[in-house]
C-alpha cells in the first residue's frame, strides 16, 4: 500500500456490535445507528452499509452532506437529519427522503413551504425540551407546534424525541430519569389532545444499555455500534446493576509507516519548543502523523506501537508528523507499521487511553482522525 497512514476497520466487530444492541432491544424497537462526524471516524458510507446489512433499521447523521452522501451510495434505508438545516436545503432534504427534526415554528413554515413546493410530505420528529437545552421546544409551545403538524396536508408527525444531557458523565441517573418523566409529560400532555407520534426516541448509547425503559419504539446508538463504551461511569452502573455481559469490539485501527529513523546523541532537543531533551544517545522513528491527520497536539506522554511494543512519543506533535522513541525496539526500518490506536501483538492503545491522554473523551479521539485518510474495511 503506498498510504503513509490509514484507519483499518473490522467490519466483523460492527456488525456484532449490532448483533449486540439488537439483543438488548428486541426486534420490535427500531435500531437508528448514529453515522454522523464520518461514522465517529470509521467511514460514513462504508459503516453506514455495514451497519444496515448488519440489522439497523434506520441512519442518523448531522448534515445535509451527510444524507446526501448516503443516498448516492445507494443506502434507502431511513435517514434522520438531527441537526439544524440551512432553509435553503428543505427542499432537497425532502426530496432525499429524509426525516427532519423540529422545534420551532419558523422552521415548520418553511418545512410545510418546502414540502408543498415538491409535492412530498414532510416526515418530522418533534424534540421536546427536558433538560439539555440545546434543540427542544417547551411544553408551553408544544401543542401548537404538534397542531399545525398534524393539521397540515403537507406534514406528518413521525417521531417525538428528546436527548440526555447527563446520562455519560454520572453513575447517578437522577438527571436522566427526570429527562424521562418530562418525555412520558409530553407524550401525556398530547395524548390528552389526541395528538400521537408512532416513534417516541430518546436513547443513546448509554441510554439503551442502561435502561430498557428508553428504548420506546426506537434507540439512536452512536459510540457503542463502534465497538467502545460512552464511558467508565456507563460502564461501571452496567457492571453494577447486571450480571451478564455484554461485549463490544473496538472497530477501528489507525495505523501509519516509519518514514525515517534518526540517532540522536544525548542532550539533544526534540521537535518545537525544545520541550524533550534526550537524556541518552537516542533512536527515534519519525512517523508521518500529526495535528492536521487529528492526532492531539496536547498530547504529552503518550506511546505508539512498533513491533508490538510501546515506543514513547517524543518532543511535540507537529502539523503532519511526531516523532517516537524506538532505542529499545532493536531492527527499526524505515517503513515498518505503527500503530497509532488498536492492538499490535499483546499490546493495546484504545481510544480511551488517547483520550485520557489528551483529556478528553473517545468520541473525540476517533471522530477528529481526518477524513481525508483513507477508511479500509478489513475482514
Ligand atoms: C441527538 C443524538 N442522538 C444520539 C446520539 C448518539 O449518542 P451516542 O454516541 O452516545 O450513542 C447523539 C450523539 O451525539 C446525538 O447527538
Amino acid at each position: 500500500m503506498s498510504e503513509l497512514t490509514w484507519v483499518e476497520i473490522s467490519s466483523n466487530a460492527l456488525r456484532n456490535n449490532i448483533a449486540r444492541l439488537r439483543s438488548l432491544i428486541g426486534s420490535k424497537t427500531l435500531l437508528c445507528a448514529c453515522v454522523k462526524a464520518n461514522a465517529y471516524g470509521h467511514g460514513l458510507c462504508e459503516s453506514a452499509r455495514i451497519f444496515v446489512e448488519a440489522g439497523a433499521d434506520w441512519l442518523s447523521v448531522h448534515a445535509l452532506h451527510e444524507a446526501r452522501r448516503l443516498r448516492k451510495s445507494g443506502l434507502t434505508c431511513p435517514i434522520y437529519i438531527l441537526g439544524p438545516l440551512s432553509p435553503d436545503d428543505f427542499p432537497e432534504a425532502l426530496k432525499l427522503d429524509c426525516r427532519l427534526v423540529v422545534y420551532n415554528e419558523a422552521d415548520l413554515a418553511r418545512i410545510a413551504r418546502a414540502a408543498r413546493t415538491c409535492g412530498v410530505p414532510a416526515r418530522l420528529h418533534v424534540k421536546i425540551e427536558t433538560g439539555t437545552n440545546r434543540q427542544g421546544i417547551g411544553s408551553e409551545k408544544l401543542e401548537i407546534l404538534c397542531r399545525a403538524i398534524v393539521d397540515s396536508p403537507d406534514l406528518l408527525l413521525e417521531g417525538l424525541a428528546t436527548h440526555f444531557a447527563n446520562i455519560e458523565d454520572t453513575t447517578d441517573h437522577s438527571f436522566a430519569q427526570a429527562q424521562l418523566d418530562r418525555l412520558h409529560a409530553a407524550r401525556d400532555q398530547l395524548a390528552a389532545l389526541d395528538i400521537r407520534a408512532p416513534i417516541v426516541h430518546c436513547a443513546n448509547s448509554a441510554a439503551t444499555i442502561l435502561f430498557p425503559e428508553s428504548h420506546f419504539q426506537m434507540v439512536r446508538t452512536g459510540i457503542a455500534a463502534y465497538g467502545m463504551w460512552p464511558s467508565n461511569e456507563t460502564y461501571v452502573s452496567f457492571v453494577k446493576e447486571r450480571k451478564e455481559g455484554f461485549i463490544l469490539k473496538p472497530a477501528l485501527t489507525w495505523k501509519s509507516r516509519i518514514a525515517q529513523v534518526k540517532d540522536v546523541p544525548s542532550g539533544e532537543y526534540i521537535g518545537y519548543g525544545c520541550s524533550f531533551k534526550t537524556g541518552h544517545a537516542t533512536r527515534l522513528a519519525v512517523i508521518p502523523v500529526g495535528y492536521y491527520e487529528g492526532y492531539d497536539r496536547g498530547i504529552t506522554g503518550g506511546h505508539v506501537l512498533i513491533h508490538g511494543r510501546r515506543a514513547p512519543i517524543r518532543g511535540r506533535i507537529c502539523m503532519n508528523l511526531m516523532m517516537a522513541e524506538v532505542t529499545d525496539i532493536g531492527d527499526v526500518r524505515v517503513g515498518d507499521e505503527v500503530v497509532l490506536l488498536g492492538h499490535d501483538g499483546d499490546e493495546c492503545i484504545s481510544a480511551e487511553q488517547i483520550a485520557r491522554w489528551s483529556s478528553t473523551i473517545n468520541y473525540e479521539v476517533t471522530t477528529r482522525i481526518n477524513d481525508r485518510i483513507p477508511r479500509i474495511i478489513v475482514d
